[in-house]
């Protein structure tokens, strides 16, 4: 599939990975959905950096932590667009908190977030394209911590395990109609999610990963756009970008 004339939803992308991933399907000739939930100017400005270099793009404005905001944001796309072509389910939300301290309110957010958005946005996405009889791409941001225990990320960790198991049971099932779905599964990135954390723990962490270097989002952004443009024969993978983490 080649991204020019694509519509595509890139949720959570007004800043990080997401915004990154936003830029470079543009760069490619896709319109875009950019998706915020509240940094509305942030995300005007991801618009406008998309339509500076000749691309066209579409803002929305939505919480994806419940079902409706999902709708909200398929409902833009095909009013803007017409349909939808490519989804890169990306917003994510982290913590840290010891499994014992866990305050409900807490599990139900990141769950909310991490996982349901994404379902939901998949099974709208998905009626859309099976609808309009068109082959469709749906890339999915999961997170090496489904596969590496670190304390404290249990919650986040579930969620990110959710998303690997219902990105290979939905790439099978709708593979018939011409829908692709991968997931990337980053390592850590450089992006506002870990800016705070003290220089002590980022060189613990960077001991660990062979490249002794955290990624770049332009890193992960250009791996959705080999998954969308050049890796056609591939379908319920999850490809893992973790400078050689995962290796150990
Ligand atoms: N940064 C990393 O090291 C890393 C590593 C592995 C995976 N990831 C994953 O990559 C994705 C992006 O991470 P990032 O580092 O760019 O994070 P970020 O915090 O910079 O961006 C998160 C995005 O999600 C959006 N968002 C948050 N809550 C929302 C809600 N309720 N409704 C709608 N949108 C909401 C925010 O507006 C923001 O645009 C996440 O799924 C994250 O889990 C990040």
């Amino acid at each position: 599939m080649k991204l020019a004339g694509r519509n595509a939803i890139v949720t959570g992308s007004s800043r990080g990975i997401g915004r990154a991933i936003a830029l470079q399907l543009a760069r490619k000739g896709s319109n875009v959905l950019v998706c915020c939930q509240s940094r509305m100017d942030a995300a005007k400005e991801v618009a406008s950096e998309i339509e500076s270099i000749g691309g066209r793009a579409a803002v929305v404005q939505s919480d994806l932590s419940q079902e409706s905001g999902a709708v909200a944001v398929i409902k833009e796309c095909e009013r803007e667009f017409g349909g939808i072509d490519v989804l890169v389910n990306n917003a994510g939300v982290g913590i840290y908190t010891p499994v014992h301290l866990l305050e409900p309110s807490d599990i139900q957010r990141v769950l909310n977030l991490n996982l349901f958005s994404y379902i939901y946005l998949t099974k709208y996405a998905v009626a859309n394209m099976i609808e309009r009889g068109c082959p469709g791409c749906i890339v999915n941001i999961s997170s090496i911590l489904s596969r590496v225990g670190i304390p404290g990320t249990s919650v986040y960790a579930a969620s990110k395990g959710g998303i690997d198991a219902f990105t290979i049971a939905v790439a099978r099932e709708v593979a018939r109609f011409g829908i692709r779905v991968n997931a990337v599964s980053p390592g850590f990135i450089e992006t506002e999610i870990n800016r705070d954390w003290t220089l002590e723990y980022r060189e613990r962490l960077i001991k660990k990963i062979p490249m002794r270097r955290f990624g770049d989002p332009e890193e992960v952004a250009k791996a959705v756009v080999f998954i969308i443009e050049e890796a056609t024969y591939m379908t319920g993978q999850i490809l893992v970008l973790d400078g050689g983490q995962l290796s150990d």
